[in-house]
């Protein structure tokens, strides 16, 4: 087959194009948006005055580095987490004048290895939560978790704490593959993971799996996905095997020990998930996620609806208030200037006016800038069309005072012709081969915009100025 895939992930991060083009360079991130030190950060400008909120928090400690791994993530600093919670604990409290009036719909967990956390490590963070946000009465609050990182005991901890959703990175239930991989996990432990989430009160439950590996036959992956519905997960997340700069694997392939990843590889075993989900009950409702009816991730949805989120932690990434910021990336800078008393908002850095110094006092920012409404607009469409319901017109035209078929009149009608689009009355999305080759279309609409000059839409409402 001639399509190419990629990877993405849940939660963690924020990050992710599956599939990739071989003609199409790697424009958006291949990884969710919420969990990677430097991943593709969805924007959020139209908004209501006080908008729903989802909050990560990022937690950058591992028992082992995976071989495939570049997550803005370390082990053998394990002495950092209690003083990197009294840390959070302090971000968390700077936000609560800033977050004030809105709604937190989600909380979210990822890493790294959020499981590493003890018991009362996770309650304090989340009743920092509760004291500084105004959580709905149901927020939906999920932790990563690797499989080799959890107790009975610790599972009912975090439950008691208020976690409600877990998401096991399980990978594999092939030894040699999880070796392969660097796992610290055998098979084994995946289920008995499980069934300690279970009999601790997790309702809902995901599995991350990696597909793609070299020399991973369809049949392998198709037994590993089997093996996975063996454990009646409510969510699936399925990523292609990525190679990352300066990894383990990367150096593997660069020596020529093992070869790249091949994406029609990949590409196969995508459409072998999509036919064993679908007929399992599952609903691909984004492109590398799958869920029973009812069980998407709320958390995930914000940012591909592109709504407003904080990122707490090392590195996170966040979107507040026609603003999106990255957090200083080592934990032990990020500890420093949290619990030290210099001003979180870069004493060697001029002053930042307005709401962006008002993030900057809250989080120990690297980076801040305003989303331009063009940028804004872009990140609707290709993060929205990550999901299988795609955009529907009117909505976009409402957030965005443009006519998606007046603008990209000849994108829509390209990529229809290419099978990649679908257009129906009210909406467009993605077909099966669209989703293997998103970037091919997401790259048409980034094009239609810098050659057909600047987008016009309303500027932010009471955005102001750095
Ligand atoms: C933060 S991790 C999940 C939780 C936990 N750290 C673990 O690994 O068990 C997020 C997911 O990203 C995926 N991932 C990370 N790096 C990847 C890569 N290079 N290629 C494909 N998937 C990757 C893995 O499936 C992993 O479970
Ligand atoms: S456990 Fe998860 S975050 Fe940590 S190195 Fe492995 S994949 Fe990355």
């Amino acid at each position: 087959m001639g399509a190419t895939p990629t990877p993405p992930a849940e939660g963690c991060r924020p990050r992710a194009l599956p599939l990739l083009s071989p003609i199409v360079p790697s424009i958006v991130n291949s990884y969710g948006l919420n969990y990677r030190g430097r991943e593709a950060t969805p924007a959020c400008y139209h908004e209501p005055a006080m908008p729903p909120l989802s909050v990560y928090i990022h937690v950058p400690f591992c028992q082992r580095k995976c071989h495939y791994c570049d997550f803005n993530t370390y082990a053998g600093i394990d002495h950092l987490i209690p003083p990197y919670v009294e840390a959070l604990l302090s971000e968390l409290r700077n936000w609560a004048g800033l977050a004030r009036g809105h709604q937190v719909t989600t909380v979210f967990l990822g890493g790294g290895t959020p499981s590493l956390l003890s018991g009362a490590q996770m309650q304090a963070v989340l009743d920092a939560c509760r004291a500084s946000f105004s959580l709905v009465p149901d927020p939906e609050i999920t932790i990563e978790a690797n499989p080799g990182t959890v107790a009975p005991g610790k599972l009912e901890q975090y439950r008691n704490a208020g976690v409600n959703r877990i998401s096991f990175g399980a990978q594999s239930f092939d030894p040699g593959e999880l070796a392969w991989l660097g796992r610290i996990h055998s098979e084994a432990q995946v289920g008995e993971a499980v069934a300690m989430a279970r009999q601790a009160g997790f309702r809902r439950l995901n599995l991350d799996l990696i597909c793609g590996l070299p020399g991973q036959s369809t049949a392998r992956w198709e037994a590993n996905l089997q093996q996975a519905l063996a454990l009646r997960p409510e969510h699936l997340s399925l990523y292609a095997l990525s190679v990352e700069e300066g990894t383990p694997l990367a150096g593997w392939v660069a020596s020529g020990r093992t070869p790249e990843p091949d994406p029609d590889v990949a590409a196969d075993h995508y459409l072998a998930a999509d036919t064993i989900l679908s007929t399992a009950g599952f609903h691909n409702y984004e492109i590398s996620n799958w869920a029973q009816p009812g069980e998407q991730c709320r958390h995930n949805l914000t940012y591909w609806e592109n709504r407003p989120y904080l990122g707490l932690g090392a590195g996170a990434h966040g979107c507040f208030g026609g603003f999106r910021y990255h957090n200083i990336l080592l934990p032990q800078e990020y500890i420093k200037r949290l619990t030290s008393n210099e001003d979180p908002s870069h004493s060697e850095r001029p002053a930042l006016a307005g709401m962006a110094g008002r993030v900057a006092a809250a989080s120990p920012v690297a980076g801040i800038n305003r989303v331009e409404p063009a940028e804004d607009l872009l990140d609707t469409l290709t993060l929205g069309l990550r999901l299988a319901r795609g955009i529907a017109f009117g909505d976009f035209k409402a957030r965005h005072q443009v006519d998606l078929r007046g603008r990209y009149g000849a994108v829509l009608a390209e990529t229809q012709a290419l099978g990649l689009l679908r257009a129906e009355s009210e909406r467009i999305s993605l077909t099966v081969q669209g989703r293997l080759l998103a970037n091919e279309v997401f790259v048409r609409f980034m094009n239609a915009d810098t050659t057909g000059g600047p987008v016009t839409v309303a500027g932010p409402a009471g955005a102001q100025a750095d």
